[in-house]
């Protein structure tokens, strides 16, 4: 199990390219299964979670080929419908690949995805719109067994809450479906615009995407395409958390500025001002940063919760009082503890933390228990005075592309200890 060792505090300094969008590839990948012929993603990041998703098409019986940043994708030869246990456990976001193997292979059988380091992880509302589609879906010992004996039929789907997962998983099975589904309360996260747009390429009918109602009409199938995955905007957040921290100016490439418009306000509101220049973005951060009065997650264009973290880790070093809800999961705290052990200090109550800004933090050795918990413990180790030892650092390789590499890129002592 590998660690990251930081030597704090790290100025950082000049550029850093964002890599392709995690969320963004997992259900692109799930969407090729829809093709007829082969498939090329581009910016395709190397990614824990976009490997289990390639060993998950392998399984299917898709041959997957990669090439530096390019994914080929070629579903012709899939006769399998099951994911196995062992895929449903190493990744939960495979329940995204339910409603493209439903679709293809008119059958799906996978077992529950289980809850996962941020709380329980319901999928019902996944499953009540695909029965509306004609799905039977059996639950019986942990597993779930579906079969669309009359096909998939277009159908209106209201969300009671904006699932980006269950927006993909309708939008994947409605592509092929006999006639209209409109989504109602649909998620707006860039990702699923993305998403859209790779679906019509494939010759798909799809209006809306972004918006909160989407209408698909149901083409007879889908031809393969190329297409270049978004920039992570949950990475570039993690970068500019990381020198806004660090007091240090940085620039990111390879991004797309209108997806960061919910988060680059509360930097300025702690006093880092940007230079916005087509896909790059150039950030100066004031030697102390001043508080965020108030951080709330909420679905998009609304603050992302998965940039919860690395921004919670930032305010740890600033002057005053900020204040973060939590209003998407209901455990999305485990960092708290950690950064508890840099001398952060932070209080929690339920969906509410409080954090007071310290004038340092100090480094020590912590443990990451999720994705983006980890990331704030790294972002928080480089401000901190001495030696950080992040470990648990298989969560942080899921959703950040040798994070290491990146950071050391920008001038940060990071190194990774491998057991
Ligand atoms: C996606 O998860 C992302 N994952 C998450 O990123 C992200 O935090 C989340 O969207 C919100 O933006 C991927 O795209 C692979 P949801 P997803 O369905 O689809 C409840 C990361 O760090 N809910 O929008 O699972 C659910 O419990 C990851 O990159 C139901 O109640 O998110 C949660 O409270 C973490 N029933 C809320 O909705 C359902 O059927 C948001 O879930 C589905 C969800």
């Amino acid at each position: 199990m590998s660690k990251l060792l930081i030597q704090g505090p790290s100025r950082l300094k000049g550029e850093v390219r964002v890599h392709g969008a995690k969320n963004s590839t997992l259900p692109l990948m799930a969407a090729s299964l829809l093709c007829d012929s082969t498939c090329v993603l581009h910016n395709c990041p190397v990614l824990s979670d976009v490997q289990t998703s390639e060993k998950i098409l392998q399984h299917l019986g898709c041959h997957t080929e990669r090439s530096g940043a390019d994914v080929a994708i070629d579903p012709r030869s899939v006769e399998q419908s099951d994911i196995p246990e062992y895929l449903m456990r190493e990744m939960r976001s495979s329940i995204v690949f339910l409603g493209a193997i439903i679709s293809r292979m008119g059958r799906a059988e996978l077992s529950f995805p289980g809850g996962c380091e941020l709380g329980p992880r319901p999928i019902d509302l996944h499953l009540s719109a695909l029965r509306k589609m004609g799905v039977e879906i059996q639950e019986d010992h942990g597993c779930l067994k579906c079969s669309a004996p009359e096909g998939l039929k277009g159908v209106n789907i209201a969300f009671s809450f904006p699932s980006v997962g269950a927006t993909e998983n309708v939008l994947l099975a409605a592509c092929c479906a006999q006639g209209t589904t409109v989504i109602t309360n649909a998620a707006r996260e860039p990702e699923i615009c993305d998403l859209a747009e790779f679906l019509n390429q494939c010759g798909a009918n799809i209006l809306g995407a972004g918006e909160s109602t989407i209408v698909i009409e149901g083409v007879k199938n889908l031809h393969g395409c190329e297409h270049e995955v978004i920039p992570d905007r949950i990475t570039a957040a993690t970068f500019l958390a990381a020198a806004a921290a660090t007091g240090s100016s940085i620039t990111l490439t390879h991004v797309l500025p209108a997806h960061l418009a919910p988060v680059l306000p509360l930097f300025e509101e702690s006093g880092c001002r940007f230079e916005i220049r087509g896909k790059e973005i150039r950030m100066h951060t004031p030697d102390r940063l001043s508080r965020i009065k108030n951080v709330r997650t909420m679905p998009y264009p609304g603050f992302p919760t998965d940039a919860q973290a690395p921004m919670m880790a930032m305010t740890a070093v600033a002057n005053g009082t900020s204040i973060f809800v939590e209003n998407i999961f209901e455990s999305r705290y485990k960092h708290v503890g950690e950064l508890l052990r840099l001398g952060a200090n932070i209080k929690v109550e339920g969906r509410v933390a409080v954090v007071e800004g310290v004038g340092h933090l100090s480094g020590a050795p912590v443990e990451a228990a999720d994705l983006r918990g980890g990331a704030a413990l790294v972002v928080a180790g480089l401000a901190a005075q001495g030696e950080t030892l992040v470990s648990g650092v298989r969560h942080i390789d899921r959703g950040y592309e040798c994070l290491e590499k990146s950071l050391c890129a920008l001038g940060a002592q990071v190194t990774r200890l491998s057991d």
